[in-house]
């Protein structure tokens, strides 16, 4: 198997629900219980927003840069991973063994393909954008002699913290100038989910007082504050720190890949913005589970559900429910290409959902992995989430310990018409191309 697939299948699996080898993973760092934090609970916007979705492999890194170089005063990003575009460089990264990832120090100033790598050395450098990052740590090491970009950066003064709150950092999400304009998305900073993969997302802005937006910052700087500051591997010479900080080099060229086109997939979606969008969202593990499922039940007639996974047997279960006892009308899209023991889980739930009459399809072959994470209710509201329905991402109960499978994530709920037959039209494409999985069998 090609190294950098088997990485991609182990992060896939770390980010699902179950402890696979024991229960002590490598990106694991919580200290204590977690308690589910009572006002971290669902907030609705009193003003309406601007939302600008976007997905990959179409525009999401285009938007992202549009974003980054778009900053004046800040940065805050959260991500699960931060990973070169360059295979070797980011080599056992993400894999729970300790040795070894980075690549030379002069690679990364002409040589890295990343181009958010690119912009927020740009931000910081040119326009003294003060930038923290937020990430986990998959307690891998950095080759001696060698870097790796989280270091090139935290030489740079931007902050980097590593994660700790609760078992896996799974939000994809991003604000600047304090709120000026806010990303989530299933994103994670990895080529192939920006380039290969379905993925989706939304650019919040018009609305910096949106209650919503205040409580995605209040659990970002709770995080923020009980993180771990990011420890060098290596200690740089002055040499090398100089090398790394030199001035002479800016601004970064930023080389917008030309876009790998995806034979049949729509790749002339422009960016666009969408007025008057209510909103609402939540975050993950707190308060989520009782949210989401109480979300389910207010179902009236309609779900759509474009999704990279289903392995909760429960949630499959509640899908099950809302046709046969509520008589909602159920259509599905999931991920034809998923990691590992998640097929296990998957697949399972998939022919319960067949064989009671639901309609599912799992997604174009010529999609790495469809990961995008939305559903539509009601042909009313569009609810989109950096997680999926997954055990470790809505996970059950009030209180979390350390190697319990709780995620951090978050979800944001938009109300708008033209927004919600923009989502639905993407569904319907990706539908189109997408196959049956054949009833009761
Ligand atoms: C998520 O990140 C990993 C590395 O951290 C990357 O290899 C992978 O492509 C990403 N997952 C998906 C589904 O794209
Ligand atoms: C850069 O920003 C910081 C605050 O983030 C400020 O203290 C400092 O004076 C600024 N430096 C320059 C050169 O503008
Ligand atoms: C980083 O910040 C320190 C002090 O806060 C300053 O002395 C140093 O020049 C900065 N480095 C860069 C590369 O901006
Ligand atoms: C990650 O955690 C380990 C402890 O498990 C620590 O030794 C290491 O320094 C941390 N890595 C970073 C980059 O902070
Ligand atoms: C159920 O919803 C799907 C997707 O929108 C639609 O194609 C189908 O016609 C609907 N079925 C019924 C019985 O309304
Ligand atoms: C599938 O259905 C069977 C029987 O109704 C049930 O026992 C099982 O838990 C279900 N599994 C999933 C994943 O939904």
């Amino acid at each position: 198997m090609h190294c950098s697939r088997h990485f991609l299948l182990l992060l896939l699996i770390a980010a699902l629900p179950f402890p696979l080898e024991g229960n002590s993973h490598c990106f694991d760092h919580q200290i204590g219980k977690y308690h589910a934090n009572s006002e971290f609970v669902s907030k609705t916007c009193s003003q309406s927003c601007t939302v600008m979705p976007f997905f990959s492999p179409d525009n999401a890194l285009e938007a992202h840069l549009n974003l980054f170089e778009e900053a004046q005063e800040s940065i805050t990003i959260v991500n699960p991973t931060f990973e070169s575009w360059d295979p070797t460089c980011s080599h056992n990264h993400n894999q729970c063994t300790k040795c070894c990832t980075g690549c030379d120090i002069s690679y990364y100033r002409t040589g890295e393909g990343f181009p958010v790598f690119a912009a927020l050395l740009n931000a910081i450098n040119l326009r003294n954008v003060s930038i923290r990052i937020l990430t986990n740590n998959y307690s891998s090491t950095t080759w001696p002699e060698k870097a790796t970009m989280l270091d090139w950066l935290a030489v740079n003064n931007i902050s980097v913290r590593m994660y700790k709150t609760t078992y896996f950092l799974h939000a994809k999400y991003a604000f600047i100038d304090g709120g000026k304009k806010t990303l989530i998305s299933s994103v994670n900073y990895s080529k192939t989910s920006f380039m290969k993969n379905r993925e989706s997302g939304v650019i919040i802005s018009q609305c910096s007082d949106c209650e919503t937006l205040k409580l995605y910052q209040t659990v970002f700087e709770s995080d923020w504050e009980i993180a771990d500051p990011y420890v060098f591997d290596n200690q740089y010479t002055d040499d090398q720190l100089k090398s790394m900080r030199d001035p002479a080099f800016y601004p970064y060229p930023i080389v917008k890949p030309p876009g790998e086109r995806v034979p049949d997939i729509q790749t002339t979606m422009a960016l666009q913005d969408f007025n008057d969008v209510q909103i609402s969202g939540y975050v993950a593990p707190d308060n989520a589970r009782k949210t989401f499922m109480g979300s389910l039940q207010n179902i009236q007639s309609k779900l759509i559900v474009h999704i990279y996974a289903i392995t909760s047997a429960k949630i499959c279960k509640e899908i099950v429910d809302l046709k046969n006892t509520n008589g909602i009308n159920v259509t599905l899209l999931v991920s034809w290409n998923t990691a590992g023991a998640v097929k296990k889980y998957t697949e399972h739930c998939y022919r319960n959902l067949t064989n009671n009459g639901i309609t599912i399809r799992k997604s174009s072959h010529s999609f790495l992995f469809s990961h995008q994470k939305y559903w539509i209710i009601d042909d009313k509201e569009v609810h989109l989430s950096t997680g999926n329905w997954a055990e470790s991402d809505f996970p059950i109960g009030k209180e979390w310990p350390p190697s319990k499978a709780a995620n951090r994530d978050m979800l944001v709920i938009m109300q708008n018409p033209s927004l919600v037959k923009f989502y639905g039209d993407v569904f319907e494409h990706d539908f189109k191309l997408g196959n049956d999985i054949p009833g009761g069998q």
